[in-house]
């Protein structure tokens, strides 16, 4: 039985060794084409918030805002570039959450805020706060699942709200849910809790832990009915999957509790999601991404031979090739399957490379855990308590939307 297991793990990671840390605190694209040919668009013309309410302001995509169709995004390397990031400071973003605030839970060192992702074969787009809002304007757009996700989702909010008067914007918090409102846009950015994106016991705000895992793999409505109508939906759901290779769950009758192979399970709960979309979502007038798994770097060993420690005390990216062995390609693979057989077009960001290098970058001893910060005694114990799932913020998921934000851009058309 001992061997069998350790067989086992050798292909599903337990993400979790000591505790779920993430107890969630809840506390168009109306683009206007340019008129101008690609290759003339220094042609610039000034955009700037809406004004009397609902004039449309065209915005003008670039050529050097457009990401070429040839250049794969996902690879490349982290620059280090100290002027131009961070791209918002945690002080002047109101909406962080303290899990992610790790300057000010006492991280002493700041390099993990001055990397930029540099594709091997172009650049991306710089980000600009106002082109984005722009393209939300009159929309909605919604993040969907676990605790990673809810840090990209309030990346973006940060991303965007420095642009916004004071009286203009807000969050409001209505759990499962969280919505930021920019009100002169007429736009939300929201987030939605799902850690399996299919329905769950754990699919309270809260009060909800991943040692009592129980997924209906069939069920999806309720959620559903919240994602509605929604112009940009992005999907994440991976980490709450990897706590054990087995997992209690129904399919069929809601009274059939059986223990899954989660391979098994996370294929069926991909296809009850892919039903979803298919009788949902216009992919004329809404776009769908899903993002890949947010790697975890738990093990010191696999990036540092012989070492026995974790993501602590880690302050420069992985440099050369590193693939963590917590990034399942099986479930990488379903994934891959799972978009390739559906009717709708469903972009795939797949962030798990670049992010893999970023062993730096994780909250480690400065975040939360049960919704508190660490006291100085489990601080002193990084072994136990440093959290190497979470990010930073500013920091990593700040590059996953970066390259959403070039996908919105380079696909603009397709909006209406
Ligand atoms: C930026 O980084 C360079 C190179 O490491 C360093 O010399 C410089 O002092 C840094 N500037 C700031 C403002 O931190
Ligand atoms: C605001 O946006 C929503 C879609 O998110 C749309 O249904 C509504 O008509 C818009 N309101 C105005 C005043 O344009
Ligand atoms: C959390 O959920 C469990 C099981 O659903 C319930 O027994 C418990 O009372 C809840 N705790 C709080 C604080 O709501
Ligand atoms: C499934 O549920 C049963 C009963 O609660 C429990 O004994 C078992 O450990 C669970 N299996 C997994 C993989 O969590
Ligand atoms: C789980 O599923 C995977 C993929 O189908 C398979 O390789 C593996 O042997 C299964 N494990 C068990 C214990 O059934
Ligand atoms: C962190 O690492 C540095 C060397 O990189 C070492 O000097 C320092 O003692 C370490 N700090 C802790 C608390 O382990
Ligand atoms: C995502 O990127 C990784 C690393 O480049 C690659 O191994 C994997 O196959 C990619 N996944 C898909 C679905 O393309």
């Amino acid at each position: 039985m001992q061997s069998f297991k350790s067989l086992f793990d050798l292909r599903i990671q337990p993400v979790f060794p000591i505790v779920m840390y993430s107890f969630l605190i809840l506390g168009t694209v109306r683009l206007v084409l340019d008129g101008f040919k690609s290759s003339q668009s220094h042609v610039f013309k000034v955009y700037g918030r809406p004004q009397g309410g609902k004039n449309k302001v065209p915005i003008v995509v670039l050529s050097r805002d457009r990401i070429d169709e040839k250049c794969n995004v996902f690879e490349g390397t982290w620059v280090w570039d100290n002027v131009s990031y961070p791209l918002y400071e945690e002080e002047n973003c109101p909406y962080l959450v303290k899990q992610t605030t790790c300057h000010k839970n006492g991280r002493p060192d700041s390099f993990y805020k001055n990397w930029r992702w540099q594709p091997g074969g172009c650049n991306l787009p710089r980000f600009d706060p106002l082109k984005l809002l722009h393209m939300l304007r009159d929309k909605r757009m919604m993040f969907i699942g676990d605790s990673l996700q809810r840090g990209q989702f309030e990346s973006m909010v940060c991303l965007v709200q420095s642009v916004i008067p004071e009286g203009k914007k807000s969050l409001q918090r209505i759990p499962p849910m969280k919505i930021f409102n920019a009100e002169e846009f007429n736009a939300t950015i929201e987030y939605y809790w799902a850690p399996f994106i299919v329905e769950s016991i754990s699919d309270h705000a809260t009060n909800h832990t991943v040692h009592q895992r129980m997924v209906s793999l069939d069920s999806i409505a309720n959620h559903g009915k919240h994602w509605q109508g929604v112009d940009i939906l992005v999907f994440e759901s991976y980490v709450w999957w990897m706590h054990n290779p087995m997992i209690n769950a129904t399919y069929g009758s809601p009274h059939n509790v059986q223990e899954y192979n989660v391979t098994t399970a996370y294929k069926l709960a991909l296809e009850t999601w892919a039903n979803w979309l298919e009788s949902n979502i216009n992919p004329l007038t809404q776009k769908v991404f899903f993002m890949s798994m947010s790697p975890t770097h738990l093990w010191s060993w696999e990036w540092k031979p012989g070492s026995d420690e974790n993501c602590f005390n880690e302050s420069y990216p992985i440099q050369g090739s590193y693939w963590g062995t917590g990034s399942n390609l099986e479930i990488m693979k379903i994934l891959h399957d799972a978009l390739q057989e559906l009717k709708i077009d469903v972009t795939m960001l797949n962030i798990t490379q670049l992010s893999e290098y970023r062993k730096d970058a994780h909250t480690s001893v400065y975040g939360e855990r049960k919704g508190k910060l660490l006291t100085k005694e489990q601080r002193a114990n990084p072994k136990s308590f440093a959290d190497c799932i979470h990010w930073c913020l500013p920091g990593v998921p700040d590059a996953w939307n970066e390259i959403l934000y070039a996908y919105m851009l380079k696909d603009y058309r397709n909006f209406s």
